[in-house]
């Protein structure tokens, strides 16, 4: 498994095609080719990728804000999970945040993704709140997490 900085990758194309993939097999709210592009321009994004024999396995993608970095994604293409993909993922996402002085991490996760709930856990963020029926497709709670960058 290898870790790619998507924001320095040179192979775009590529990145941009796999991600719009990864994001159709997990999202019904998946982005488009050209929202991930620009997405991919922006200084203040945190967008990281692992691959598994050159392809592209998973990503996460987050957003810096002055010392905030909100994490707005992160998957793994369904043939890749539970082999620690995610694991890299996040500690990359951290890493990143660390680096560039953000002292708070938050997302925002539907209370019955439970992988997800698990995952962010492990890497300590803590449940900050929660919003009634925010999520459509089925209605399903959100749930606020923040994580302090030490
Ligand atoms: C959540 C997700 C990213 C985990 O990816 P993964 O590569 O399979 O995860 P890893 O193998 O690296 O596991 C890391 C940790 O995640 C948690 N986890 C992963 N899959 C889990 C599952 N099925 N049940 C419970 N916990 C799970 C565990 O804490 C695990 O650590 P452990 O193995 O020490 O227990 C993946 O299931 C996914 O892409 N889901 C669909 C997209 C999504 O819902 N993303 C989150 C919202 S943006």
């Amino acid at each position: 498994m290898k870790l790619i900085d998507c924001t320095k990758a040179d192979d775009r194309d590529y990145i941009v095609n796999s991600v719009a993939a990864i994001e159709k097999e997990c999202f019904y709210d998946y982005w488009s080719e050209k929202s991930i592009d620009r997405q991919l321009s922006q200084n203040s994004s945190v967008f990281g990728a692992v691959t598994v024999d050159n392809v592209i396995a998973g990503y996460v993608f987050g957003q810096i804000a002055a010392d905030e970095c909100e994490l707005y994604r992160i998957a793994v293409s369904e043939r890749f999970r539970k082999k620690g993909v995610a694991d890299m993922l996040m500690r990359f996402f951290i890493d990143k945040c660390r680096a560039n002085s953000v002292a708070n991490a938050f997302l925002e996760v539907r209370a019955d993704n439970i992988p997800a709930i698990r995952l962010y856990e492990k890497y300590g963020f803590k449940k900050i709140g929660v919003r009634r029926g925010y999520y459509k497709n089925p209605v399903c709670d959100a749930v606020n997490y923040a994580l302090r960058i030490e």
